[in-house]
Formats: C-alpha cells, structure tokens, sequence
C-alpha cells in the first residue's frame, strides 16, 4: 500500500471522462488499496480514481453513519465501486459538499435523495444498492468525477463564476507551483 497525490483543481484530468475498467487484476487491487490510504490520510470520505491521476470508473467511499461513539469512534459504510450506473433516482436534496481536489470550497449542491446504484466490486462481480441521505450524495459526487464534473459544476453560472474566482485567488501560489513542474514533465518528455 502506498500513498498517491490528489489531484486538485484546474488539473485537466478532473475535466476528462474516465474509462471503463476491463482488467480486474492486480494492478486495479493496487489501485483500491493505495487510493484507501490516501482517502484516510486526507480524511475524505470518497475518491475518484482521477483524483490521484488515473483516468479509469473507480471510487471508493468511506463514509460515517450513525452515532458517534463516546470514544470518538463511529461506524461507516465503505465501498469500493467499479464501472458505476444510476438505476433508479428520487427526490431531491441540498448538502453542502466539499471535495479533496477543491480545498477550502464548500457550497451547498442539489442532488437526488434516494440513488439506485449498479457497479462492479474489485473481482468483476455485478452489485446493486440502494442508497439514502450522505451515502447517496457521496455516490452522485464521486460518480461525476468519473464523467469529468466537478461540484462546481452543479452550481449555478452566477455561483460559480464567484466560487472559482475565490478559489483561484487564495490557491494563485499553489496553482503556479503546480504549473511550473507540469511545464518542467512536458520537457522533460520531449528530451
Ligand atoms: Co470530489
């Protein structure tokens, strides 16, 4: 198991769509095991497989239900799922959302309240949920990713244009950074 960076926004690969797993070997496994340990180090409660910078339909979620334990523990509903499809929706619900590849933004997005969701486990095997409350609104975030939507997305043309330019502000030193070593790699490639 071993660490991977998240990726954060304006990265291009945020903006792509995602392939569909076909090869459930190892180094998918690889994959889901890594992309856990970084979940947990960045204490998110889900991930899309782009977020750490490989172009495929995974998300993993960990996400807590229930009440906290005096001892601060508390249960949660991980899954690891491939190849994602809504099957069925309803309702409608507002939450205020955060993302690992957005630090600092949170904004209120609407989403289906109830999610029927189809997807493959790490062996191939097809598995269906269905799913409520922060459960169902995790699966809706994570799955955009796969389709290359990021939360912002979801907001209004007003809302957004505000929110990124907040967001370009306070991160301006560490997008630069960011574009300085993209620019270092392509140069590296050509030599
Ligand atoms: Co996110």
């Amino acid at each position: 198991m071993a660490l991977r960076t998240v990726v954060t926004f304006p990265d291009p690969i945020l903006k792509q769509r995602c392939a569909e797993v076909t090869d459930f070997g190892a180094e998918l496994h690889t994959l889901l095991d890594d992309m856990a340990d970084t979940m947990a180090k960045e204490e998110g409660i889900g991930l899309a497989a782009n977020q750490v910078a490989v172009s495929l339909r995974v998300f993993i979620m960990d996400v807590p239900v229930g009440q906290e334990r005096p001892d601060g523990s508390q249960d949660s509903i991980r899954l690891e799922v491939i190849n994602p499809r809504i099957v069925g929706k309803r309702g409608e619900v507002h939450y205020d959302e955060g993302c690992l590849s957005f630090p600092g933004v949170t904004e209120s997005v609407l989403r289906a309240a109830e999610i029927e969701l189809a997807f493959q486990d790490r062996h191939g095997v097809a598995q269906q949920v269905t799913a409520t409350g922060l459960v169902a609104i995790c699966m809706q975030h994570e799955l955009d990713h796969l389709d290359g939507i990021t939360f912002i997305d979801r907001l209004s043309p007003l809302k957004r244009r505000v929110v990124l330019r907040d967001y370009l502000r306070d991160n301006a030193e560490r997008i630069a950074e960011q574009d300085r070593k993209a620019k270092l790699q392509q140069r590296r490639a050509r030599a």
